[in-house]
């Protein structure tokens, strides 16, 4: 599996009226990626940014654009979100029959196409799909809000996604959302873990953003 830990911001617990220079410190701080995270109030109960927002952190940022889709019916919106500038796309699992089509069209735009499982899925519900994905993203809570408690129970599926990539030798990111601290995270990276998303522990550090991903570097050190 790849190491070290890639760390990707997410920007749902950030100062929206200090984006700019919000972004830049992640930058300064060595954040490896920006993840963005899109509710429509539908999939998840909460509303945020869309495409607009993903255009102006384009504009602003080199960064690799880690976008997490929690909408319903995402294929409407995948054009939108590769035209913006998005890296990478990440789709559910849960409630997307048609998940196969939308994860290819992902790829033919030249997007790095993620599958996410909340808390409540199975590693069986992806398998099927596991070749047409760069990365696995494991929800270590209920979509919706930043600053929610880890549920430490979601890494027995790290280590089975783990277990079946090197079976397959399949080169997969394993990515893991929500709750992820200084405390947490020590455990979820040694479960396989190869990205790990924090939008509290970063934005909301006490002594700020530096502050947040160097404590997030140093539990693992
Ligand atoms: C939850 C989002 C997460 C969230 C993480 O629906 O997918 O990315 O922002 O927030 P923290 O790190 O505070 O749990
Ligand atoms: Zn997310």
């Amino acid at each position: 599996m790849p190491s070290p830990l890639l760390i990707s911001a997410s920007l749902l617990s950030a100062d929206f009226l200090h984006l700019a220079d919000q972004i830049a410190a992640c930058e300064n701080a060595g954040v490896d990626w920006l993840h963005i995270d899109v509710l429509d109030g539908h999939f998840a109960p909460n509303i945020s940014m869309g495409p607009f927002i993903v255009e102006h952190c384009r504009r602003q940022s080199s960064l690799p654009l880690d976008v997490h889709l929690m909408i319903e019916k995402p294929e409407r919106y995948i054009q939108a979100f590769a035209a913006a500038g998005a890296d990478r796309l990440s789709v559910h699992i849960e409630g997307n029959p048609n998940i196969h089509r939308t994860l290819q069209e992902i790829r033919s735009l030249n997007v790095s196409p993620g599958i996410v499982i909340n808390p409540g899925t199975p590693v069986s519900a992806i398998t099927a799909v596991l070749p047409h994905v760069d990365m696995v993203l494991v929800m270590s809570v209920n979509p919706g809000f930043s600053g929610q408690s880890f549920l430490p129970e979601v890494l027995d599926k790290v280590r089975e996604i783990r277990q079946i990539a090197l079976q397959s030798q399949m080169d997969l990111h394993i990515q893991i959302d929500g709750g992820i601290t200084a405390q947490t995270l020590p455990a979820a990276y040694h479960a396989g873990v190869t990205v790990a998303v924090a939008a509290t522990a970063i934005f909301k550090h006490p002594q700020g953003i530096a502050a947040g991903v160097a404590a997030l570097r140093n539990s693992i050190a």
